[in-house]
């Protein structure tokens, strides 16, 4: 059983997805250390900050709604295609479980990651580089990083905070657009997270940052720049197999990573794997939010080379 942002999870029979578990109140944004977050994530904080990462471990890191799901189902269907191990029973996010996930009557993340045995272990992370337990530093684990751009990001975002009863109260569009160019969402500044990962990773750190509208692109290309980086060489069959399930309407088909196990979302709202498109700001963005996000976006952009596209 395990959680997305916010999302929890538990292990069920197919037919019994439907059930909902009753969920306590939707959770408030408080301040952590200059960091908006919500006790979901910070409850658990001594342990997560004192998580053994080992050499072997893979992190896939990203700012909410950048792909986490989609790039964590590509490697685990990359490492463990050939195993049984319940692929066909399991949700992806007690496959790859998330780090700092801390909901009381929940499975805790960290706990979760210690009883672990497959190799590699892959792990999900939301965290703002500056939060990231030192182990992995130390260990100079694998960490796949992967950004999006703010406009889509936010509209992804709001679509998500409407369906999950384990975040804040999204409000209206317009409310929570705002909220957002303050940085005053669950894990913080959009701008903050994308420029702290991208300064992280010019040190030399073994960070590999992608880029949603890439993966979009041209997928079968950022696998080859995954698996370069993981020294992985999948054979024509398997980068095949991968290329196919990891699309976007087979993996909304798929039981197991469309959140159709998570007893936090409420999908009749909004689907989990939702439009899957670069672009999709433009029906939501008024002309005049537009004008107003990209004058303040020059203003928190201006100290960094970091480069985004928001149409293909
Ligand atoms: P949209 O809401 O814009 O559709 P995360 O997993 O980090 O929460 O990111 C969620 C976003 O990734 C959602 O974006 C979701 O639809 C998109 N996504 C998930 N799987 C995808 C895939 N196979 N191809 C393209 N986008 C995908």
């Amino acid at each position: 059983m395990m959680l997305d942002a916010g999302i929890c999870v538990r292990s069920l029979e197919l037919d019994d997805r439907n059930q909902q578990m009753e969920l306590p109140p939707r959770p408030t944004l408080f301040d952590f250390r200059g960091v908006s977050m919500t006790t979901y994530f910070t409850d658990n904080w001594d342990n997560v900050q004192r998580f053994q990462a080992r050499p072997d471990d893979v992190l896939i890191a990203t700012y909410p709604k950048a792909g986490n799901t989609w790039v964590s189902y590509i490697l685990d269907l990359l490492y463990f295609s050939h195993t049984a191990e319940g692929r066909d029973s399991v949700p992806l996010f007690e496959r790859v479980p998330f780090l700092e996930l801390y909901v009381p009557g929940f499975p805790i993340g960290v706990d979760e990651l210690n009883e672990l045995t497959r190799k590699p272990r892959l792990i999900k992370t939301h965290l703002p580089v500056q939060f990231l337990p030192r182990s992995f530093w130390e260990q100079n684990s694998k960490i796949v990083y992967v950004a999006r751009n703010a406009k889509d990001t936010a509209v992804s975002y709001f679509h998500f905070d409407r369906m999950n009863l384990a975040q804040p109260e999204p409000g209206d569009w317009s409310s929570f657009l705002h909220r957002f160019m303050q940085g005053k969402m669950v894990f913080g500044s959009w701008y903050e997270h994308v420029k702290g990962w991208w300064q992280k990773k010019q040190s030399g750190s073994n960070i590999l940052y992608l880029f949603y509208e890439d993966l979009i692109e041209d997928t079968e290309r950022e696998l080859g720049a995954l698996c370069s980086f993981l020294g992985l060489a999948p054979t024509a069959a398997l980068t095949e197999a991968v290329m196919k399930e990891a699309l976007f309407d087979s993996m909304k088909r798929n039981a197991l990573v469309n959140g159709s196990t998570a007893t936090s979302l409420d999908l009749n709202v909004s689907p989990f794997i939702r439009k899957g498109k670069v672009g999709d700001w433009k029906n939501h963005f008024t002309v005049e939010q537009n004008e107003q996000f990209d004058e303040d976006y020059g203003e928190k952009m201006t100290n960094t080379d970091l480069q985004f596209r928001t149409v293909l």
